[in-house]
């Protein structure tokens, strides 16, 4: 732990040196009970570093997560995160906003999703949107990395705004949403708290449930720390937002500059796994909100010609339907 701190506080003023703008360093963190709450898993959630990191373990007896104490409506948030290592088949974890809990028949989400592998195979990284209910539309993506997510803390962010929904790894854009009238609710507008959670996926998460959660090498244990809550937090009742008095911060991104949509085009013409967008068996007509990429087409053609080819070919059934396990 005291470790990798070392390093990732190193590596931060390296960075702030180097880089005019972009770096994650100068970003507000606090500490988990300046913002957040145990949601579940008792002793399976442990603080370290001042209360400054966060382990959330799975073993037999449970999963564990967290949530932050207010509701924002749009803000960015982020979190350092470093998956457990070796085998993690069946394991899910999560960091996502929603508001579920409190619209059971309309909720909103914005997610990272993180599906444990066989041992010698990566995480995958899934991301996905709802809004106002829309769980009959999944706007999943899938993606490799261009790293190994269990052997560091590596930072996935979450910028939302009235028009745009942005997912970050390491400052690199990976997806971007844009609002669309056509879209109208399944844009998510509501106020959403933050949560992280691990919890066991045996039954999807890894090549649809084969794989399952082996406890013999439990426990699983994600650690999460520079937390970053830095939005318009919402009074639960009254809806009212007190977001007048938050001070802009340089190091909170606002959108995609030129550079990083550079970074983004590269990132998803080579890591991208999945994209709903593309997926014609499921979407004769891809929703509103796609754009189509011819580069990024031809990248999931080459992948998997079965999903995303011309649609002449018979798939296997592949989209389970997630929500109900996933929004845990
Ligand atoms: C959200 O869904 C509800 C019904 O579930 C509907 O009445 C409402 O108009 C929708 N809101 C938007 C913004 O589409």
């Amino acid at each position: 732990m005291l470790h990798s701190h070392l390093g990732l506080s190193l590596t931060c003023c390296a960075v702030l040196l180097v880089l005019a703008s972009g770096s994650s360093s100068n970003l507000p963190i606090i500490s988990f009970d300046e913002g957040y709450t145990q949601l579940f898993g008792d002793n399976n959630l442990a603080l370290h570093g001042d209360g400054k990191s966060v382990h959330l373990s799975l073993d037999e007896r449970t999963g564990s997560g967290f949530a932050s104490q207010d509701l924002y409506l749009h803000g960015f948030f982020s979190a350092s995160i470093k998956l457990p290592s070796d085998y993690t088949a069946g394991v899910v974890v999560a960091f996502y906003m929603s508001n579920g809990d409190m619209f059971e028949k309309n909720h909103d989400e914005i997610d990272f999703e993180f599906l444990g592998n066989i041992r010698g195979k990566d995480w995958r990284i899934q991301t996905n949107i709802y809004g106002n209910g829309s769980t009959g539309i999944g706007r999943e993506e899938r993606y490799g990395l261009w790293f190994d997510p269990a052997d560091d803390f590596h930072q996935y962010g979450i910028l939302w705004t009235d028009s745009q929904i942005v997912f970050y790894v390491d400052n690199v854009p990976i997806r971007e949403v844009k609002r669309t009238e056509a879209m109208g609710g399944q844009f998510p507008s509501k106020p959403m708290s933050l949560y992280a959670t691990i919890w066991d996926g045996s039954g999807w998460a890894t090549n649809g449930g084969k794989y399952r959660v082996n406890y013999k090498y439990a426990p699983y244990v994600a650690k999460f720390s520079d937390l970053v809550l830095h939005g318009c937090a919402v009074d639960p009742i009254e809806h009212q937002s007190s977001c007048d008095g938050v001070p802009r911060h340089k190091a909170i991104p606002q959108g995609i500059s030129p550079r990083q949509r550079t970074k983004m085009e590269h990132f998803r013409k080579k890591h991208m796994t999945y994209s709903y967008c593309y997926d014609k068996a499921r979407y004769k007509v891809p929703p509103p909100e796609c754009v189509i990429n011819p580069g990024e087409a031809e990248h999931l053609r080459t992948f998997d010609p079965v999903t995303f080819g011309d649609g002449r070919h018979h798939r296997p059934k592949h989209h389970r339907q997630s929500r109900a396990d996933a929004s845990m």
